[in-house]
């Protein structure tokens, strides 16, 4: 389908960290007819409200950002919640979609999809080809769930249903609670923490030797754009930079953005995860997308949005 400016797009998940950034980047592009709910006004996990919902708001254009996430330590500790939850609010979308008559239908997912030994970087076949990640595999899975029934419509229906897999995100809007948070704010904070503290010695989480990518949330919005104003001829493809650098030289640069003079310790007790994860961008690249903030950069920005909004996230997400 065309796009036009007035195509009804409903965003789930809009006030979510993803979600808010694709909301920015249509409103910027002109965008003018976004709904969104909230989960108070619309829990996704309800088959009958979603099926109420798209009856009533019949939306052209489905954008999923919607999800339950966390980082190792929750994904551990709720394993039955990651698993549930998301393949509930993902069936209840992508299903309620299809039948409303949904011919365009963008699903996100992530990097953890792929098996944890897969050879790196990761390409789009080598979902399904080993185990996964075991600290993650109950959000994985949901999620591959996710892949699967957009390609299935896709081919029985001929609709263009697409996934999307980020590898890490981080920017605006980022959750910076230390029990849930992701690794990059998470360390943001710690060491924004410390720092107050007179640059007392900051902790971090594993051996430091893990290697992993990171993309600036406004650049997966560009590609979320991209994806909605061309068909794309394929059911998955990877969104990130292509390059990764290790935890340590992750903490390094936060702590020179940070301003922070203490020292590192490093706890070997949690664990690391994957040892590498990068992703293969090479699909995406061919049909003319690339990402544009460099790492730096977004975490500069990110860093002072933090300092901007240090209130209202301790409100928030606290
Ligand atoms: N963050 C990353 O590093 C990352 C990386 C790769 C992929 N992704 C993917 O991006 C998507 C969004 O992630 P995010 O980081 O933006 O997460 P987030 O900031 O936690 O936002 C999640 C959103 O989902 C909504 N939601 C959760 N449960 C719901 C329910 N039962 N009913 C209705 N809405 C519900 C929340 O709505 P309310 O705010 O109204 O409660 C929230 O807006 C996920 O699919 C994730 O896999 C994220």
């Amino acid at each position: 389908m065309n796009l036009k400016q007035t195509t009804k797009i409903y965003i789930a998940g809009h006030r979510g960290m993803v979600g808010s950034a694709i909301w920015r980047a249509l409103e910027s592009k002109g965008y003018s007819n976004l709904i969104g709910k909230t989960s108070a006004e619309l829990d996704l996990r309800n088959q009958q409200a979603v099926t109420n919902f798209y009856k009533k708001e019949q939306p052209e254009v489905v954008i999923d950002a919607a999800a339950k996430v966390g980082g190792i330590l929750a994904n551990n500790d709720f394993p039955y919640q990651f698993l549930m939850e998301n393949m509930l609010i993902q069936n209840n979308l992508i299903d309620g979609a299809h039948k409303a008559g949904v011919d365009k239908f963008i699903f996100l997912g992530s990097s953890c999809i792929y098996p944890k030994f897969a050879p790196q970087p990761l390409k789009e076949e080598y979902l399904l080809t080993d185990s996964l990640e075991p600290t993650n595999e109950w959000y994985a899975i949901a999620k591959i769930t996710g892949v699967k029934a957009c390609q299935a419509i896709r081919k029985q229906y001929n609709k263009d249903y697409v996934s999307l897999m980020p590898t890490n995100l981080y920017g605006y809007f980022d959750n910076f609670d230390l029990q849930s948070s992701h690794v990059l704010p998470a360390m943001l904070r710690k060491f924004h923490e410390a720092k107050i503290n007179k640059h007392s010695d900051v902790t971090l989480w594993g051996s430091g030797t893990p290697m992993r990518e990171f993309l600036f949330v406004e650049d997966l919005a560009a590609a979320v754009v991209y994806a909605l104003e061309n068909n794309l001829p394929e059911h998955l493809y990877n969104i990130g930079t292509g390059k990764d650098i290790t935890i340590k030289e992750l903490a390094d640069t936060i702590q020179k953005i940070t301003g922070h003079r203490g020292n590192i310790l490093w706890d070997a007790s949690k664990p690391d995860g994957t040892p590498r994860k990068l992703m293969d961008i090479s699909k995406m690249k061919d049909i003319g997308w690339e990402y544009s903030t460099e790492l730096e950069e977004g975490i500069e920005k990110t860093y002072q949005w933090f300092l901007d909004n240090i209130d209202k996230i301790k409100e928030i997400k606290l």
